[in-house]
């Protein structure tokens, strides 16, 4: 299994490119499903997830050609709405077929995608509102079962805020019969960018971008193209990255306007940041300031930003208190930046993040997607060399990581 190694203590300066947004390439690249003509998408990032997607896609029947960053999807001969166990386990994201297929063949049969290390990851909502809209489902064996001749307009309402949730019903209710209006819905950029791509498509959809989203179900979408919004977390990271090593540098191809909560903590921790159109500029001081950090749905803070604000605070001025209110396992990374020498106390929720004068580099073990960030960003800033293992995590969402960061003129190898 790959290793990363790091040559910590370096101030990171450069310029490095962002790609697109996995979460937003995912659920966009089920979009194509909907439609009998061919989909095209341009600023696809080049992900083991992404990889993961096409080929469950290319197994129901559906044309898949790829050239560099542009992908056309051409469903006209979807003929096996399947999604089975061996390539869903590997890739949750899977259950975003669901919605799609249910609305275009009328049934599906997707596996259930289990849980991952960040928490139980329950699919309830998705299923309760394809019920609402007519849906007849049955959970058995491992497998989501949906049957119907065509959906129904339906008022749905998710007990919590879901990101894919909302991803997955929007998706079907394009196609159903009537009005769909989705309360208290995810918000995220990403669900907006799927929103744009499927107006795009034809779909006739309005509230995008807020927490109720009006969907009045058309009889067929057409083909498209569409260029995939610029993954904001992927910006972020290098953000971090660049921040807790006291460097300075510029990420191009990225907009600032997705993550006004996370450039805000930066500037609190003190941290210059200037936004252009395309690009964001970061200057950071010698030592950050410890920030608090509360997870929440957007535009609030993200959690997919949480772990590697607890590896920029592990090196800062004070005691920072992280608090993840979204999922109820993600402080995986804590353990591992505590053998770097971090001084971190969990309890419950909340983890209270003493800054140190300095880290240790040692070898750490990567568990999830943004935990392997939070390593990488404590790698760079540590003493010496720091080996991170099982980064097959990382290659899930972060293009070309390494070149990426030795751009920014980071010490980083990776190791088979
Ligand atoms: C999306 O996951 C993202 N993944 C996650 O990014 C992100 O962390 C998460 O949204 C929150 O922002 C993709 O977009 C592919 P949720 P999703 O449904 O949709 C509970 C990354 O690192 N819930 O918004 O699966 C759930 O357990 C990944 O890129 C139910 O109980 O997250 C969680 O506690 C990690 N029942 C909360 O809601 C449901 O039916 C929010 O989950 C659905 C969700």
């Amino acid at each position: 299994m790959d290793k990363l190694s790091i040559q910590g203590g370096v101030r990171l300066a450069g310029e490095t490119a962002i790609s697109g947004a996995k979460n937003a390439a995912l659920p966009l690249l089920c979009a194509a499903l909907l439609t009998r003509e061919p989909v095209t998408f341009s600023n696809v990032p080049r992900l083991n997830d992404i990889d993961t997607l096409l080929r469950l896609i290319a197994q129901m029947g559906v044309k898949v050609t790829r050239d560099g960053s542009t992908v056309t999807l051409d469903a006209a001969q979807l003929d096996n709405p399947l999604a089975p166990y061996e390539m869903v386990k590997t890739m949750r994201a899977s259950i975003l077929v669901l919605g799609p297929l249910v609305a275009r063949c009328g049934e599906a049969r997707v596996s259930l995608p289990g849980g991952c290390a960040i928490g139980a990851r329950p699919v309830d909502q998705h299923i309760k509102g394809l019920q609402a809209m007519g849906a007849e489902i049955a959970v058995e064996h491992g497998y989501v079962h949906a049957v119907s001749r065509r959906l129904k307009g339906a008022r749905l309402f998710t007990d919590m805020v879901t990101v894919t949730g909302t991803e997955n019903l929007m998706m079907a209710a394009c196609l159903a019969d009537g009005e769909t209006v989705i309360e208290n819905a995810a918000r995220e950029p990403e669900v907006a960018d799927l929103a744009h791509c499927l107006i795009a498509m034809g779909a006739d959809i309005s509230g995008v971008g807020t927490d109720v989203i009006h969907i009045r179900g058309v009889e067929r979408l057409h083909g498209a193209t569409y260029r995939i919004m610029p993954d904001r977390i992927e910006t972020g990271t290098y953000l971090c990255a660049i921040a807790a090593s006291g460097g300075e540098g510029v990420l191009t191809g990225t907009v600032a306007s997705t993550l006004d909560a996370v450039i805000e903590k930066l500037r609190d921790s003190g941290c210059d940041i200037v936004c252009s159109p395309d690009s964001i500029r970061i200057k950071a001081p010698a030592r950050l300031n410890a920030v608090n950090v509360r997870t929440a749905p957007y535009p609030a803070f993200p959690t997919d930003m949480q772990a590697q604000f607890m590896a920029l605070n592990a090196v800062a001025q004070g005691t920072a208190v992280i608090r993840e209110t979204i999922f109820e396992n993600r402080f995986m990374h804590a353990v591992e930046l505590q053998r770097l020498g971090a001084d971190i106390g969990i309890d419950g929720n909340t983890a209270v993040v003493k800054g140190v004068a300095q880290l240790q580099g040692a070898t750490v073990m990567a568990t999830d997607l943004r935990a392997s960030a939070s390593l990488v960003i404590a790698g760079l800033v540590a003493e010496g060399e720091t080996v991170i293992e099982r980064i097959y995590h990382l290659d899930r969402g972060y293009e070309r990581l390494e070149d990426k960061l030795a751009a920014l003129g980071a010490k980083v190898t990776r190791v088979a």
